[in-house]
């Protein structure tokens, strides 16, 4: 009689959890089978015409089975990756991820807890992993911070702490029209902290950018002088930002006279440590980021160097009382209890701008427990390491010209011949970085120093061994001596 009752109400799970199950192990046994050959195959291949096809139909209207699905994501999706999970990608700054962590997304999706509020495991593991992220960047404890999506975020959520705390003004209350705030860094700075200045209200001509010497550090002399000019022209400055780690070429700015200079004129010391400030975590580096400890807030990624799956950054600031005050709002359905799920630690979601929030913090917790900080040690030094030895391969090449400094992770080079114009061997060198692209080879990306066209290699890359570099070096000449018949 009982199995005759049909339900009335319906839900997502499965009618059939043994095949969903089944379903499971077998996405889990293809992903392992991907990431242990990922080095066989090209790094990357052209989204084809019918993938791009299979992605721009109507929205269904009904379902269809989880299997065929799948089925779809293996023929239109997985072939056609980015390739920042393969040894020979070195482009941007993208993280490699690793199969813990993979594992991990799924627990946490699994559990899918809002981390924006509550009582509950995940908002105390974050604070487990921000204590972690302190210890390893050598940030005072007592400091606050808040997992976010990456370096922008926290760049932007640190820029609206350092702008809500300025002294006799209230920008939350007042905004900012009034005021003639404005902010110090370097010409070799992200430019998410343009875009977020921008956002933040403050324009972009609040903006004064600072030249670089010859190793692409900020001038602090150009800094100070500044300064006092704005100062006599009755402007407000209220913020420098320092980098550990520029993008274009890894430079690290001299940050304790950063922070001297900020001290003096009681101004807010950012540092945009986005993949350099890990570095902390090798004592050959403490010297070159002395002062690193002494800024009021510190934007770095982990899934850059700690090679965490997209997406987790983090921003660290060193008075929580400022840190509070900058974001939080309490309405009556988020008011904190002394018990229940609405009690528990200060809500994550009084800490930035997002209330709704995944759980990041436990891919970095299964990751850093997984293989302890001394593995990371041995990582980040082997990246550096490689950086050294293809720059090192560049300089005794004679058809290779090394185009910056290679302090740390990062590496600037071109292709050239004697006799080729700047705008010839700017755009060689844009077709040879294409067909390393095209034919698959390795994923180096670009930028230009001095306006001339250069191949940029970032390693934040688990994966890479030496001998990707070799290939890399290789690959560059044949294809610079290949090329060159189109532009001679
Ligand atoms: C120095 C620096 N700052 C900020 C960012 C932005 O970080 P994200 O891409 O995680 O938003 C990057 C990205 O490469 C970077 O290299």
């Amino acid at each position: 009689m009982a199995d005759k009752i049909k339900p009335t109400e319906q839900t997502l799970d499965p009618q059939d959890w043994d095949s969903m199950r089944q379903l499971g192990h077998e996405m889990i046994d293809d992903m392992f089978e991907y990431l242990k050959t990922i080095g066989d195959y090209p790094i990357w291949k052209k989204p084809s015409e019918p993938s791009k096809n299979a992605l721009t139909v109507a929205i269904p209207q009904a379902g269809e089975s989880a299997d065929s699905v799948y089925h779809q994501f293996k023929e239109n999706i997985l072939p056609f990756a980015m390739g920042n999970i393969h040894p020979r990608f070195w482009g941007w700054v993208n993280g490699t991820g690793t199969p813990l962590t993979m594992l991990a997304e799924m627990l946490a999706a699994g559990m899918n807890p809002n981390c924006g509020v509550g009582d509950h495991a995940a908002n105390y593991l974050e604070l487990q992993v921000l204590d972690w992220c302190k210890e390893m960047l050598g940030y005072p404890k007592q400091a606050s911070g808040l997992l976010v999506s990456g370096g922008s975020m926290a760049n932007m959520l640190s820029l609206a702490v350092a702008r809500n705390s300025i002294d006799g003004l209230n920008v939350r209350n007042d905004g900012i029209a009034s005021a003639k705030l404005r902010i110090y860094y370097s010409t070799e700075t992200h430019n998410s902290v343009q875009k977020t200045i921008e956002l933040l209200g403050l324009g972009a001509a609040s903006i004064r950018k600072i030249s670089v010497d010859q190793h692409f550090k900020m001038k602090t002399d150009e800094l100070a002088a500044a300064i006092a000019t704005d100062l006599s022209d009755g402007l407000l400055p209220f913020c420098v930002i320092g980098n550990v780690g520029t993008v274009n070429t890894g430079a690290i700015d001299d940050l304790q006279q950063i922070s001297a200079i900020c001290k003096k004129h009681n101004l807010w010391f950012h540092v945009d440590g986005a993949f350099g400030a890990i570095t902390n975590i090798l004592p050959e580096f403490h010297d070159k980021l002395a002062g690193m400890e002494q800024a009021d807030s510190l934007a770095f990624d982990l899934h850059k160097w700690l090679y965490i799956p997209y997406e987790a950054g983090c921003f660290l600031i060193k008075d929580p009382k400022k840190h509070e005050a900058a974001f939080t709002v309490v309405p009556d359905y988020l008011m904190h209890h002394e018990r229940g799920l609405a009690g528990g630690p200060n809500p994550p979601g009084n800490l930035g701008i997002e209330l709704s929030r995944g759980f990041k913090a436990l891919k970095v917790w299964f990751s850093l427990k997984e293989h302890g900080v001394e593995k990371y040690r041995t990582l980040v030094r082997q990246n550096i390491a490689q950086a050294g030895y293809l720059a090192s391969l560049v300089e005794k090449t004679s058809e290779l010209e090394l185009m910056a400094p290679a302090p740390m992770n990062i590496v600037c080079y071109r292709f050239k011949k004697a006799g080729l114009k700047q705008d010839v061997l700017n755009e060689l060198n844009k077709e040879i970085l294409m067909e390393l692209h095209e034919q698959g080879i390795a994923v180096p990306t670009f930028t230009l120093i001095d306006k001339k066209y250069v191949i940029r290699v970032a390693i934040t890359n688990h994966r890479s061994r030496r001998e990707d570099f070799d290939v890399l070096v290789q690959e560059t000449l044949r294809l610079g001596n290949e090329l060159i018949r189109r532009f001679q």
